[in-house]
């Protein structure tokens, strides 16, 4: 393995983002040698920018808002993932600087309520997702690899939804009837920005959902939301969206450092300790 390895985050503004902690963990942990680093791009730049780190020798890099999209015209090759999300967020960089667009948050969210909920399938349920933005479609694209039977999609805007459930074969449900919706489903998804600090709350009414139904809010400021508590007081089971965050960097790692790496309970609690 080559000496000093190089990888990064790309994105602007770069201020929060948790994923040099998580990689420079990483990098300790399993004695490697390289760094990752956080490369802010002011829009304008992105072409510029990351042929600069093809020439300074960057391996790949995680690619964040706004880039998830624009990047992948600069890209050589994408998987069917990230065609199938329509966004990548890591990039390869492979012989001769070619680049290799992929995405693992659908990874990163499969592998987080696998993890949380051993042994449960959601195989022919129904599951309901709240959001139709760009980590919704991640969502959606795992859901469908997870093997649900029918998935719902509601958002405040209609025509995003309309879009997202035409792209990932669901079905779209009012915005103002998403409590309701919940009433026969196995699994509910929160993708929304909502219950987040700072953000307004997301308001929804648990009472019709199944007592066997689990609850997973991708939101992890605060780490347990108003719809998890509400979901654990009714002895639902909840997945909290942490998870998601550090299983989408193993992939990542891999791909540059040939590691694949592991969450272990001192990266959790790194990680939380800066989130919240
Ligand atoms: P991300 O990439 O994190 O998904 P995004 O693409 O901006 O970010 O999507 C944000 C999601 O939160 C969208 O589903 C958005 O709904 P709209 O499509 O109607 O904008 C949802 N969202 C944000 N603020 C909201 C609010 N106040 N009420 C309802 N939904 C909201």
């Amino acid at each position: 393995m080559p000496n000093n390895i190089k990888a990064g985050v790309i994105g602007y503004p770069l201020g929060h983002s948790l994923s040099p902690l998580i990689h420079n963990y990483w990098i300790e942990r399993y004695g490697l040698h390289g760094h990752y680093d956080a490369i802010e791009i002011v829009p304008g730049r992105l072409e510029q920018s990351v042929n600069k780190m093809i020439e300074d020798g960057y391996a790949g890099f995680n690619v964040t808002i706004p880039y998830k999209q624009d990047i992948m015209s600069l890209c050589d090759a994408l998987s069917d993932t990230a065609q199938a999300v329509g966004a990548v967020n890591t990039v390869r960089v492979g012989e001769r600087g070619r680049l290799h667009g992929h995405n693992t948050d659908s990874y990163g969210f499969a592998e987080n309520i696998r993890r949380a909920l051993p042994g449960r399938s959601f195989e022919n349920k129904t599951a309901l997702v709240l959001g139709a933005g760009g980590a919704a479609l991640a969502v959606l694209h795992a859901l469908g690899g997870m093997g649900l039977g029918e998935i719902r999609i509601t958002n405040r805007t209609a025509e995003k939804a309309r879009r997202a459930a035409q792209r990932f074969g669901a079905s779209v449900i009012n915005w103002d009837r998403r409590e309701a919706a919940a009433q026969d489903v196995e699994l509910l998804v929160n993708t929304t920005a909502l219950g987040m600090t700072g953000q307004p709350e997301l308001v929804f009414d648990l009472s019709h959902l199944p007592p066997q139904a689990a609850v997973c809010d991708i939101v992890y400021k605060p780490l347990h939301t108003d719809l998890l508590r509400q979901a654990q007081r009714r002895g639902n089971d909840i997945v909290t969206g942490i998870g998601m965050l550090l299983h989408q960097a193993r992939p990542a790692f891999e791909g540059w450092f040939g590691v694949l790496p592991d969450v272990d309970e001192a990266l959790q609690e790194k990680i939380l300790e800066q989130a919240l």
